[in-house]
């Protein structure tokens, strides 16, 4: 095609073309000179940072003055209506939701439910609380406590700007009072298919016997994919992460879904897929965010920092802990400041470092004592002034000795069987008291690797801007 042109045209084509190259040579070099430059950092100056219009835009505007975030976040918008016989009945077509099973003594299932919320808020879903409910060492006729009674859920769904309703609020369920046999008397079963978070060693799923029949849910379980795990490869790791569940809860095809049914309803023997509106787990406590386990020991957890720090105890709950606490004091008027004292034994003493006794593992007394007065010190050193004896101890310790020890000491403690706590109320509220109790103290001193002084600490530190230790234990001397 070339050689079909004229020699003049031909000149005129390369010139062309020298040019062209001359041009694209300069422009080159000067944006390589210009990319030298940028790399040399520009002076830092101090300036207030602004938000280009795109930036704002990406935050969703949640609230307009006035707005009640109460009632956009709570069962009046999230559900049908009122309670009604079937949870079914009551969920919305255009809403999602997402629930779980519980385990363990109070501080286990508080951390199972922020978790339930805080996959809520990352997975877009509506959380439905459960109670809290008898499980492991809580025998039935504790009964059940609703998650609204002890945690204020106004504030919370302000705070967190997430819808969060209870089982409760979605459907009838029996009177607090009811005997565990007669749980399912005169109502109507409702079949569900649920997730399983336990590993590919369990066979059967985590389950909340208790909980599910109260509420009336006769559940059949799938186990989650491996990508769902914290470590898909690791066939006996427990956890597994926020993220996936999400995505698993709201993605037909996220990990293949190659699960299989892990075990069909204990009752009506039904086979369901895990439901796609309300999204359920067997448990969520060893859920995680990061591929660090048990992250409520570190002090970024997210479920803390974006939910938990925000669930504050109920005025009702607090006033009735206030009577108790002033009553250990032996005062009328109001609490001084104080020192909060969590010491757990039980178990730990199972849990020494190997060749140690087990009760010569356990922290003394007067390891307590020590970082007690250091809190005492530093709060001095803050302006508060607190009391020597203005201790408040709570223990699972039941040996007498140990209770004459505190005594002897002029620290403060509940004695729940002479104040008759279970009698007036439940199982549960004599550790409710004792860790309402703690959170109103302005120290802490707590037991180390216990979750009850690990989540007392941060309400301590964060709610009322106080100063804590933690004792260690394991071997003897592990204070030291
Ligand atoms: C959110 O809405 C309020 C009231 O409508 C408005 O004043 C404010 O500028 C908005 N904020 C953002 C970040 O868009
Ligand atoms: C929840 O907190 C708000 C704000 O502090 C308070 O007005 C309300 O009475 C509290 N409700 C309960 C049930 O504690």
């Amino acid at each position: 095609m070339f050689s079909s042109l004229n020699p003049r045209t031909k000149l005129i084509a390369l010139f062309s073309f020298l040019a062209v190259l001359l041009v694209l040579h300069s422009f080159y070099a000067s944006v390589g000179q210009e990319h030298l430059a940028i790399e040399i950092p520009p002076p830092v100056e101090p300036s207030t940072p602004t938000c280009t219009p795109q930036e704002v835009d990406l935050r969703k505007n949640v609230t307009s003055p006035g707005e009640d975030l109460d009632a956009k976040y709570g069962p009046t918008k999230q559900l049908v209506g009122a309670p009604t016989a079937k949870a079914s009945d009551n969920l919305r077509k255009d809403r999602r939701y997402v629930t779980s099973g519980i385990k363990g003594g109070f501080t286990n299932q508080y951390i199972n439910l922020i978790h339930i919320i805080y996959l809520g808020m990352q997975s877009d879903r509506t959380p439905i609380i459960p109670p809290f409910a008898p499980d492991d060492h809580i025998p039935h006729e504790a009964g059940i406590v609703q998650f609204g009674d002890l945690f204020n859920l106004t504030t919370l769904r302000k705070q967190v700007r997430t819808p969060l309703v209870e089982w409760s609020d979605v459907k009838i369920l029996p009177n607090q009072d009811t005997p565990w046999e007669d749980i399912e008397k005169g109502r109507q079963l409702e079949t569900i298919g649920c997730w399983s978070a336990r590993p590919q060693h369990e066979h059967i799923p985590w389950t909340s016997g208790y909980l599910v029949r109260y509420l009336g849910m006769d559940t059949s379980y799938t186990r989650v994919p491996n990508s769902a795990r914290r470590w898909p490869t690791e066939k006996i790791d427990i956890h597994v992460t926020f993220g996936a569940l999400s995505a698993l809860v709201n993605s037909q095809t996220y990990g293949n879904q190659q699960s299989s049914l892990m075990s069909s309803s204990p009752i009506l023997q039904a086979a369901l897929e895990p439901n796609t509106q309300l999204a359920c787990f067997d448990l969520l406590y060893y859920a995680t965010s990061s591929d660090v386990g048990y992250e409520w020991q570190s002090d970024w957890t997210p479920a803390w920092k974006f939910v938990g720090q925000y669930a504050r105890f109920t005025s009702s709950i607090v006033r009735l802990t206030m009577g108790y606490v002033k009553h250990a004091f032996d005062i009328q008027r109001e609490l001084p400041p104080f020192i909060a004292v969590h010491i757990r034994r039980g178990d730990f003493k199972d849990h020494c470092e190997p060749g140690y006794a087990p009760h010569a593992c356990l922290a003394p007394l007067s390891a307590y004592i020590r970082r007690a007065e250091e809190v005492r010190q530093e709060l001095h050193t803050r302006g508060i002034l607190v009391g020597p004896t203005d201790v408040f101890v709570t223990s699972d310790e039941e040996d007498p000795a140990f209770w004459n020890e505190v005594k002897a000491q002029g620290w403060k403690f509940i004695d729940h069987s002479e104040e008759l706590t279970v009698q007036k109320f439940n199982k549960w509220y004599p550790p409710i008291i004792d860790i309402v109790g703690q959170s109103l103290a302005i120290g802490f001193v707590g037991t180390d690797r216990s979750t009850v002084s690990m989540v007392s600490k941060r309400r301590v530190e964060e709610w009322n801007g106080g100063v804590s230790r933690m004792v260690k234990w394991g071997r003897p001397g592990a204070d030291d």
